[in-house]
């Protein structure tokens, strides 16, 4: 069914969603969402060459299979920043969950905390942080700080997120003005559906802003003495989003952060970065251990979440692909997309004899980096196989394997 909001359709599904990969939910989502507001997603600034490369960079990085290593079970369970997750996969923020579905950040919350994965909540989300919290009163969550030029704006925000539970900050640097997104310039795209913070500021509607105009609000300087002082009014940990080398990350411990975020925002700001998972060894090299490292950006299967724990992140965020499962199946949809993730990387776990998370951290990883001449042929998702999978194929296949009595192959 579909709910329209002042002319814009939001879907209203609430279901499990049976995927192959998290990959092909993005063209099943391009077929139920509004074309601006897909390509509000999918898209990444200018020629996208970061918005690929943060997925197909991963080929850089081998995972070595461990033998002998007798080990069953892998367990998913993880801890951070006191908080108990049943998975290190967690929800990165996202602006404005309405223009996936009518459940917004309340439906997205849900899935997580069926989960047990951290969520986090942009600025820029359609849902009140009070609305969010009573979706999941006791479930782990983050907010996502786009520091405003206004003190009294960031002061509403403190006293909001401190009342509903939030257990930290992650302060976004690496978005002062948006990135040169074309998307959003071909297809005028403005934000639909009303961004509460914003509603409850300036007693409008948070509706109808070009993302421009949005990014003009917030801060455009932010120095390390913001960090403190953000730190001091919201009384929270304040995690620097948007490190992306050595250097920076010295600065954001020095300025008191609690810890870092690795990003390059999903290839949506300075195209032509590097991809966010060639950055992170060196990042993770810089803090050594002193804060807890947070990745993400093309993140798109079990086994770049294992490379990224085992390049030195403590916790893997998952941007659109949860948003996609948001559109196609609500809270349901946002549970089966994590499900999937830690699918895959369980069986990752299993062949490297990775019994926990912390052993994952600990594993091996080779580096090989591929050049236009090595890169395997299949490595760029949009150039995925189209392998024919039908439910009948599957059983049939299944049945035939039953009455052979073959066991696993
Ligand atoms: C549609 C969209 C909106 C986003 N909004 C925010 C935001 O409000 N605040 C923020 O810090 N990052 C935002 N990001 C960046 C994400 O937090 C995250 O860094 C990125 O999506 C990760 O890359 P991935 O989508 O390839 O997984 C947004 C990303 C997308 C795709």
């Amino acid at each position: 069914m579909t709910y329209y909001y002042k002319g814009f359709p939001q879907s209203t599904r609430d279901e499990v969603l049976h995927m192959v990969n998290v990959e092909e939910l993005a063209r099943k989502a391009k077929d139920v969402m509004p074309e601006a507001a897909y390509y509000y997603v999918a898209s990444g600034a200018e020629n996208e060459w970061t918005w690929r490369a943060n997925t197909s960079a991963f080929n850089h990085y081998q995972i070595i299979p461990r033998a002998l290593t007798n080990m069953s079970h892998p367990q998913l369970d993880t801890e951070f920043m006191g908080m108990k997750l049943k998975t290190p996969v967690m929800i990165a923020p996202i602006a404005c969950h309405g223009i996936a579905n009518k459940a917004a950040e309340v439906g997205t919350q849900k899935g997580a905390a069926a989960a047990g994965a951290l969520f986090s909540s942009s600025t820029y989300a359609n849902k009140s942080v009070e609305d969010i919290a009573a979706a999941a009163p006791n479930a782990p969550r983050y907010f996502q700080l786009y520091l405003s030029k206004d003190w009294k704006f960031n002061r509403m925000v403190f006293d909001a997120i401190k009342k509903t539970g939030y257990k930290g900050i992650w302060l976004t640097v690496d978005a002062l003005v948006s990135g040169y997104r074309e998307a959003n310039l071909r297809t005028h795209f403005t934000y639909p559906v009303p961004l509460d913070f914003f509603t409850r500021y300036l007693g409008g509607k948070g509706e109808g802003q070009t993302v421009a105009q949005m990014y003009a609000a917030s801060a455009q300087k932010i120095g390390p003495k913001d960090v403190q002082r953000i730190k001091d009014e919201s009384g929270l940990p304040v995690f620097i989003k948007g490190i992306t080398n050595a250097e920076d990350a010295y600065k954001a411990i020095g300025a008191g952060a609690d810890g870092v975020y690795v990003t390059n925002h999903g290839g949506r700001e300075v195209d032509g970065e590097p991809a966010t998972v060639d950055d992170l060894p060196e990042v993770a090299k810089a803090v050594a251990h002193r804060v807890p490292v947070v990745f993400d950006s093309g993140v798109r299967r079990g086994s770049h979440v294992f490379k990224a724990l085992a390049l030195g992140a403590d916790m893997v965020g998952i941007g659109r692909p949860f948003l996609y499962g948001l559109a196609l199946g609500g809270a349901k949809g946002v549970k089966s997309v994590i499900d999937q993730y830690n699918k895959e990387l369980l069986i990752d776990m299993e062949l490297t004899g990775c019994k926990t998370i912390e052993d994952v951290k600990h594993a091996k990883i080779a580096h090989i980096r591929y050049t236009a001449d090595n890169l395997p042929s299949d490595t760029d998702p949009t150039r995925m196989k189209p392998y024919p999978v039908t439910k009948y194929n599957q059983m049939k296949s299944d049945e035939a394997d039953a009455s052979s009595g073959a066991s696993e192959a």
